[in-house]
């Protein structure tokens, strides 16, 4: 528990090791104080496999347990990373909470992946669980840990911002050409489609690049939202037709779709009363090199932009060029010949390596957690509200009523594409 004397070392736990659980991995080949000593899920195999993994980049001599509660007993187990699909979140917390109020282990801290929860309710649940064994949290929202975003929301603050006033409207945006697993493309198992999947990435980094180096998030208050989603390709009949083929007969989106296209404006309220506008838009619709995280900060006298895909290093294939397709170029990559962007170092260029290095100090007593459970359940709170926006076809005041019982309709199977 967190009253323990705290160990020089963060002997660290993975729930989950699928797609993400093996990008933290190759991140904490840059994280010096931490070792990656377990992973759980529900299929051992696969547990082994991310375990083996782990061993064979040298960050830790991880084992993979039989159950949660056997991973928590292990006192080499310092913290957990929860990395499970969105539907077993609420389970898996409350395994580990059952486990620590059981009296075994010393876990010192939790971060969760993104989202927190499906919806409002489950994500209260999900800070309710944390409260009540009293340790160390984080979400992880990775984007705000970017190299580049740190690099230029500090410089634009400390010179625009400074000189000329402080900035009015963030941009963010995260684009790729679809999920890699099933469970993602069904609403009832993902809590919705790409608002609920990647606007939670984009909501927080607007936040974050209005919010004022130093001061608290909670300083901007979301005010209005305004929520839009559409199902641009993917209930179109030949492409609904591909995501059975890929995915199996549960993801039908002639009958259950998602939308793969989203975009969202909140107004936010300084603490003096100024408006500012954070924008962003998301989509599992976009086809181009592979994922597309962008974001743009501008204020009176300056801007900033980003792009994942403007990474400085470019490949070239002819026509004659053959081979497998990959994603050894860019994460959810589309081509192979042509002119392709590469980003080289992914788990840096995306915020991965900053992100578990920042929890792990956090953990380790060094370092205030930057973003919370709390911060988790905010995320979710806005990301409900634009789509009961998106559901009324208007601007919502933040909150609006019935939010924390809200669930949306492609969660429930029941939203139209048209
Ligand atoms: N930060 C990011 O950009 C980012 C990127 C991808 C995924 N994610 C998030 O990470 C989480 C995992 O996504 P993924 O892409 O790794 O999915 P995935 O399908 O690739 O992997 C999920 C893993 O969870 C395991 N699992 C299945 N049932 C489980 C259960 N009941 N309890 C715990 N684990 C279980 C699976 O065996 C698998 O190993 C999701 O919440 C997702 O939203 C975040």
């Amino acid at each position: 528990m967190s009253g323990n004397h705290a160990p020089s070392r963060l002997g660290v736990g993975f729930v989950g090791s699928g797609f993400n659980a093996r990008f933290h991995m190759q991140a904490f080949q840059a994280v010096r104080d931490a070792d990656v000593r377990g992973v759980w899920s529900p299929n051992l195999e696969h547990a082994s496999s991310a375990a083996a993994l782990a061993r064979s980049l040298d960050i830790g001599t991880a084992k993979a347990y039989a159950s949660i509660r056997d991973m928590v007993a292990d006192p080499s187990i310092d913290a957990l990373w929860l990395t499970g699909p969105n539907h077993s979140r609420l389970e898996n917390m409350e395994e580990i909470v059952h486990a620590v109020e059981s009296g075994v282990g010393r876990l010192r801290g939790i971060a969760c992946e993104k989202p927190l929860a499906r919806n409002v309710a489950e994500a209260k649940r999900m800070v309710a669980l944390m409260q009540r064994c009293g340790i160390a949290h984080g979400y992880l929202e990775n984007q705000v840990f970017a190299p580049q975003i740190i690099a230029g929301r500090t410089r634009l603050w400390a010179r625009g911002a400074a000189s000329s006033g402080r900035p009015y409207l963030a941009r963010a945006s995260e684009e790729h050409s679809g999920p890699h697993a099933p469970w993602f493309w069904r609403g009832e198992l993902q809590g919705g489609g790409v608002l609920n999947d990647m606007m939670c990435h984009s909501v927080l980094l607007v936040r974050h690049l209005l919010t004022q180096p130093g001061a608290a998030r909670t300083s901007l208050r979301p005010v209005r939202i305004t929520g839009h989603i559409a199902s641009l390709k993917w209930a179109r009949a030949p492409y609904a037709a591909q995501l059975t083929a890929a995915f199996g007969r549960e993801v039908d989106y002639t009958k259950r779709p998602s939308e793969d296209f989203a975009s969202v404006t909140i107004e936010f309220e300084t603490p003096d009363g100024q408006l500012l506008i954070g924008e962003a838009s998301t989509s599992w619709s976009f086809v181009g090199p592979g994922l597309r995280l962008s974001a743009e900060l501008l204020g009176p006298e300056y801007s900033m932009s980003w792009n994942t895909l403007n990474s400085g290093l470019n490949l070239f294939f002819s026509r004659e060029v053959r081979g497998a397709s990959g994603e050894d170029l860019v994460e959810k990559q589309n081509a192979e010949v042509g002119s392709m962007p590469v980003v080289a170092s992914e788990a840096a260029a995306y915020g991965y390596e900053n992100e578990d290095r920042h929890f792990v100090r956090a953990f380790l007593g060094k370092e205030e957690p930057q973003l919370t459970f709390d911060d988790g359940l905010e995320v979710v709170s806005l990301l409900m509200a634009a789509y009961q926006s998106a559901e009324l076809g208007r601007t919502l005041d933040f909150p609006p009523p019935g939010l924390d019982a809200f669930v949306p309709a492609v969660a429930q199977g029941a939203w139209k594409a048209r």
